[in-house]
């Protein structure tokens, strides 16, 4: 009788390993479920401790003895190209290049800060594959909590460009608050190459947009897909066109 309670005990446990097995959980040691959930989620996503090991060594290299706090996770192949005398402070966490925010672009994203530009990072922001930021020597760029830049869009800076919190830039936009070159009219007068940028907190800008020097959005407005926006936007308001224009005001949108 007993052989047959040994024998069915052996069974079951048989079946729960044979369970075990079937379903991935190489991970049955580990007591702690949230250990086991995280492990399990790197078990499947092998790209994730490559990027883990690679921020891991952009940390150490641009934060010193903070990059334990990994206040820059950056996706493989992704690049900060930093001059000594330039400065980056990140008071949050910047994500940089991974398919978590805009998979319109598979290649890398990248950041230029020559000598004397200066780049804040004020919470968590998130700049999507593709993304481009580059500062011109001098320049500054602030970006504010919450906000993203999806996959491709372009941010140029030879003045000064601050975007505030909570926005959404979307795909293929371009933010130049600089000509590069310059225009002599028939009067004798001179554009002005460039001048600063300001974004306010939650601006949507959709996709394939083009924000040109000198321009402020006001918070909490929308600038509809494929615009061109050279004059002020006020709060509250959704603009569109080339060149962008007020087509409704007291509006509310919501991510
Ligand atoms: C801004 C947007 C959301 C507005 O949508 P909506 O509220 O449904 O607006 P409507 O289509 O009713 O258009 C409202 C007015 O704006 C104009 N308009 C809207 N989008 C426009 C555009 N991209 N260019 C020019 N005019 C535009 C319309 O002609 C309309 O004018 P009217 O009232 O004189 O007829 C939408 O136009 C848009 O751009 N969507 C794309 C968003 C995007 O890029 N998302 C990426 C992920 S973040």
């Amino acid at each position: 009788m007993s052989n047959v309670n040994n024998n069915a005990e052996h069974n079951v446990n048989e079946v729960n390993n044979e369970k075990g097995r079937r379903s991935g959980n190489g991970f049955r040691f580990f007591g702690n479920p949230k250990l086991r959930k995280s492990l399990r989620i790197l078990w499947n996503n092998p790209k994730l401790v490559i990027n883990a090991v690679y921020s891991f060594f952009v940390c150490l290299r641009f934060f010193g003895l903070k990059f334990y706090k990994f206040p820059a996770i950056v996706d493989f192949g992704s690049k900060i190209r930093k001059s000594r005398k330039a400065r980056l402070e990140i008071k949050g966490r910047l994500f940089l290049g991974g398919k978590y925010i805009g998979e319109q672009s598979g290649s890398c994203a990248y950041m230029k800060l020559p000598r004397g530009a200066s780049c804040l990072i004020q919470g968590r922001v998130k700049l999507g594959p593709g993304v481009r930021v580059i500062l011109e020597p001098g320049a500054s760029l602030s970006i504010g909590d919450n906000t993203y830049i999806t996959a491709s869009s372009v941010i140029h800076s030879a003045s000064s460009i601050s975007i505030g919190s909570d926005c959404a830039i979307a795909w293929g936009t371009t933010i130049l608050d600089t000509d590069f070159h310059r225009i002599v009219y028939e009067d004798g007068k001179q554009n002005s190459i460039s001048k600063p940028i300001v974004i306010g907190d939650k601006v949507w800008i959709g996709c394939n947009c083009t924000i040109l020097k000198g321009v402020t959005i006001g918070e909490n407005s929308v600038v509809a897909a494929n615009s061109l926006v050279y004059r002020d936007v006020p709060p509250n308001s959704l603009v569109a066109g080339n060149p962008a224009r007020v087509i409704k005001t007291n509006i509310n949108w919501s991510v």
